[in-house]
């Protein structure tokens, strides 16, 4: 008797458990078609042009056109190597920064009074993939975007030393309204917490003031810390704060420079507040070359092109990461399966968004759940060995198109990031018949987990930091 009313619970609970596993099955799984040929690459040729990143002005935004930096570079001779040095040079990005932040950590814990110490993202310059057209003292230049970094700089004549770039070089010298930043200015001690370098006094009297960021892998740039004029497309900012750079090295493609949208005060967001309110956000295209997508400047949401309602959640604060902007991810699921794990449930992850990361980094916990579960659901696919950091890869040689799982970030506040079908799967092959899971596992389970830029796509990703907010909508990025 004693033993079969123990048993009973134990039977049902099996036949429930079978049951369940068993009508799991037979639901209908959510799942988005990819076609295939459209991300079959074509050898662009031509001359890249490089200058002719177009902008607009509607309702109080200024939107700017932006591109892939490929367009601005040379064309690309080797596609597997290309995608390989991507990946790779991605992997180095994060690790550098994991291994700053626990710096951070630690000699916060040491010194209290000193644990505000900024962050630059590492030697990234490889992986910064998107730019635009501004004007600078009446001259274009061509900047990469990067929401990880605060300083705007471009490089500067004379230069000491300078890598090739598509525009014109800058010249103090033909911009009546440039000026240089002086020494003992409140921006020039600004610099420490923007760059994570104090700045340093040279030249006559008064003595001005010289910034320095390194970018961890031998990258750096180094000048005059200036003002001048800058056009956003219309939108007229006079004496914006930026770094006139006069030694200047690194994998910045043809790029003139660099734009800071990071959250101190010399960034270009806060430099802004007053035109645009604090607020910023862009739709980043699906393919390298020619597509374009938008940079907008401006609180007015009406001039987005999103195509489903705008989803916000909560900017985490975090110290150690002042200057990024970080969110609450707080599930994910497949094909419209909530991913369980050690990972998720009432407390919720800090994650970092950044649009220089090409391919968003998750908890090894978090990343084990996610994989066996879209494997279960993408099953009939060979799968192949793994390519660089990817490890989840199948071969789809001979497919058209095919139903892939969908793929959502849930956040803090009920807010959801659909990931677009462009974004799941990193397409190894140029004819496409090879792509993995374009996510990879972190190292250890206390790293902070990064939503890369190849799962930002075709979304308007919103940064409203007058709200303290982040936003995510489903749009088909075009500068139009
Ligand atoms: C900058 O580029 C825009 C768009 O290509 C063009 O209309 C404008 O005249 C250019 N400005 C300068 C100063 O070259
Ligand atoms: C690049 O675009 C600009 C503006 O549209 C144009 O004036 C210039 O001739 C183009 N350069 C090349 C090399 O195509
Ligand atoms: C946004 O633009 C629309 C259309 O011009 C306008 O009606 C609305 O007042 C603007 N909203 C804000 C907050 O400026
Ligand atoms: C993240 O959200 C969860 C669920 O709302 C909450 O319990 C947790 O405290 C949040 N984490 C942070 C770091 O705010
Ligand atoms: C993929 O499948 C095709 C056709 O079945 C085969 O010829 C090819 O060798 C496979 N590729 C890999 C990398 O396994």
């Amino acid at each position: 008797m004693v033993g079969s009313t123990l048993l009973l619970p134990l039977i049902l609970s099996t036949f429930l458990i079978h049951h369940l596993s068993v009508a799991k099955v037979s639901i209908h799984r959510e799942k988005t078609v990819l076609s295939l040929n459209k991300f079959q690459r074509k050898q662009h040729s031509g001359i890249p042009n490089c200058s002719s990143q177009k902008s607009r002005r509607e309702n109080g935004a200024t939107i700017l056109e932006m591109k892939h930096r490929d367009y601005c570079s040379r064309p690309v001779v080797d596609w597997n190597e290309m995608l390989q040095k991507r990946l790779i040079s991605d992997e180095i990005q994060v690790r550098s920064f994991q291994s700053r932040i626990k710096y951070a950590v630690y000699s916060g814990m040491e010194d209290l009074s000193n644990s505000q110490i900024p962050l630059t993202l590492g030697s990234k310059l490889q992986t910064l993939n998107y730019i635009v057209t501004v004007e600078l003292g009446g001259l274009n230049v061509t900047v990469i975007v990067d929401t990880g970094s605060d300083l705007t700089w471009v490089q500067c004549q004379p230069c000491k030393l300078c890598y090739n770039q598509r525009n014109r070089l800058f010249n103090p010298l033909k911009s009546p309204s440039y000026k240089s930043v002086s020494c003992d200015s409140p921006t020039c001690q600004s610099l420490q917490f923007a760059t994570g370098n104090s700045g340093i006094c040279s030249g006559n009297s008064p003595p001005i003031c010289n910034y320095f960021i390194s970018y961890g892998d031998g990258s750096y740039t180094h000048g005059d810390l200036s003002s001048d004029r800058l056009h956003l497309g219309t939108a007229r900012v006079d004496n914006f704060v930026f770094g006139c750079g006069r030694n200047n090295r690194g994998l910045f493609g043809k790029a003139s420079g660099l734009m800071g949208l990071g959250r101190s005060d010399l960034s270009l967001v806060s430099q802004t507040n007053t035109l645009f309110g604090g607020v910023f956000s862009y739709c980043l295209p699906s393919t390298d070359d020619s597509a374009s997508g938008s940079l907008i400047l401006g609180d007015n949401s009406s001039v987005y092109k999103n195509s489903s309602p705008i989803s916000y959640t909560r900017m985490i604060p975090n110290p150690q990461l002042s200057n990024f902007y970080l969110a609450n991810l707080t599930g994910i699921s497949i094909g419209g399966v909530e991913l369980q794990g050690p990972g998720f449930g009432n407390s919720g992850n800090e994650i970092l968004v950044d649009s220089g990361t090409v391919i968003t980094r998750l908890s090894p916990s978090v990343y084990r759940a996610l994989k066996d579960e879209f494997v279960k659901q993408f099953s009939g696919f060979p799968s192949v060995h793994g390519f660089s950091i990817l490890d989840t890869c199948f071969n789809l040689s001979g497919y058209k198109e095919v139903n892939i799982p969908t793929m959502t970030l849930h956040f803090e506040g009920d807010a959801e990031l659909n990931v677009d079908v462009t974004g799941i799967f990193y397409f190894v092959k140029t004819d496409a018949s090879q792509v993995c899971l374009a996510i990879a596992s972190l190292s250890y389970e206390d790293e902070i987990a990064i939503i890369g830029n190849y799962q930002q796509r075709n979304i308007r990703v919103v940064y409203d930091t007058k709200a303290s907010k982040l936003g995510f909508a489903k749009e088909t990025c075009s500068f139009m």
